[in-house]
């Protein structure tokens, strides 16, 4: 792991960074918790960019950060200057404020001379400069291969980093209320904040077998340690490469994960850690269920079994699935012609909020006698029970209907 913080980019001895100077600049700068986040979010979003951002990408990287106190305009004014495009109404000339091709003071109504084809910016770093001298990911450790690792910590806590399949289910068998973990954003909330205590935690993030991530004849397979970043990004390539009615569950789990949490989240936190956490809740389960999805399940011994994502969940935090078993990974059917799926989320604010309630929803169409009627459909909602909840009723009343 290589971790760089906002002290590693540059300081007001050292000089500021680009993205410092122009926060700076732009009178962006909010509290000492607001404003490091910000530079590292737009800093991790131009480190992996391999061409310019675009404005859309800038304001969806900084949608894990919020600030209680502020607007952001002058934040998305100062990273502007890092966009593919600048948009000329953030800049200090408006083309609703020419008249006979001069600029005019919007408040006095008198020209002033600007060469209207330059637009001139208030902020006066220059983001095209940005990859100059950047720090690297260091090339050692790209060439080390992750090892079994195995630490204590307080109050007896084990934690354990399997590399192989075979080790986390010996590790299961031998400790059945080991938790796993992937990124830890629910375990180190519920250990945090909630004081709940585990004795055994076992990080199956190098697993092979639960990485997988792959499109087969009849769908997709993801393993349930996949993060949710690479999922996103691997179903919005799935869309343009596939039949436009294969992927319509895909596009909805890509506006569905849009809402989920904010980029640092989706960066580190599982499907699978999302399944089996089983919050009444969740953006995804409800999704899963209507979508088909099916999850495969393994056990101590390597039995594998499949198990439909609508009987998974069993009631408040409780899944079908025993102390010596885990979830192995998630298989995602394509869609058939005239077959559609849509997510919905309702919540108090849009970016980085838990719904109040949400949806997934699945319906079947087919052309019998001039007519289109249901063939199937599926209505499930999170919110409104212990566990995500299937409308069985309003899916057989719509059944056949026109
Ligand atoms: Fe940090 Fe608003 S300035 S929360």
């Amino acid at each position: 792991m290589h971790v760089i913080t906002v002290e590693g980019l540059g300081s007001c001895r050292r000089g500021l960074h680009p993205i410092q100077e122009s926060l700076a600049r732009t009178h962006g700068s909010q509290c000492g918790f607001c404003t490091p986040g910000f530079v590292m979010s737009m800093y991790a979003l131009l480190q992996s960019s391999q061409t310019p951002p675009t404005e859309e990408q800038i304001e969806e990287c900084l949608a894990g950060n919020l600030c209680r106190c502020t607007g952001y305009r002058a934040i998305l004014e100062a990273f502007r200057v890092f966009a593919k495009t600048s948009n000329i109404l953030y800049t200090g000339v408006s083309s609703l404020n020419l008249q006979d091709g001069q600029s005019v003071c919007p408040s006095t109504g008198k020209p002033y001379s600007v060469d209207r084809h330059k637009p001139t910016s208030y902020n006066e770093v220059d983001g095209t400069k940005y990859t100059e001298e950047e720090l690297i990911f260091p090339p050692e450790l790209l060439l080390k291969k992750p090892t079994f690792l195995n630490l204590t910590g307080f109050g007896g806590l084990m934690w354990y980093r399997p590399i192989t399949l075979q080790h986390v289910l010996d590790l299961k068998a031998k400790y059945p209320n080991a938790k796993l973990i992937v990124g830890n954003t629910e375990v180190g909330i519920e250990t945090r904040l909630k004081r709940i205590q585990y004795q055994v935690l076992v990080s199956v993030m190098h697993v092979p077998e639960l990485n997988v991530l792959e499109t087969r004849e009849d769908g997709i397979e993801i393993g349930a340690a996949m993060r949710l970043s690479i999922l996103l990004n691997f179903f919005r390539k799935v869309v343009t490469e596939r039949a436009a009615h294969e992927t319509s569950s895909c596009k909805a789990f890509i506006e569905q994960l849009k809402w989920f949490a904010g980029s640092q989240i989706r960066n580190v936190s599982s499907i699978g850690g999302n399944i089996c956490t089983a919050s009444p809740i969740s953006d995804l389960n409800p999704l899963w269920m209507a979508a088909r999805a099916k999850f495969r399940i393994i056990d101590s011994k390597g039995n594998i079994k499949t198990v439909l994502a609508e009987n998974f969940f069993l009631g408040y935090r409780k899944l079908d699935l025993a102390y010596d078993e885990i979830l192995l990974s998630v298989f995602l059917p394509w869609d058939k012609t005239f077959e559609f799926v849509k997510e919905f989320k309702q919540s108090h604010r849009r970016d980085d909020d838990i719904a109040i309630v949400n949806a997934g929803i699945h319906v079947h169409l087919q052309e019998h006698s001039d007519n289109w009627v249901v063939a199937d459909a599926s209505i499930v909602y999170g919110g409104v029970a212990p566990c995500s909840l299937s409308a069985i009723k309003t899916k057989e009343f719509l059944i056949d209907k026109i």
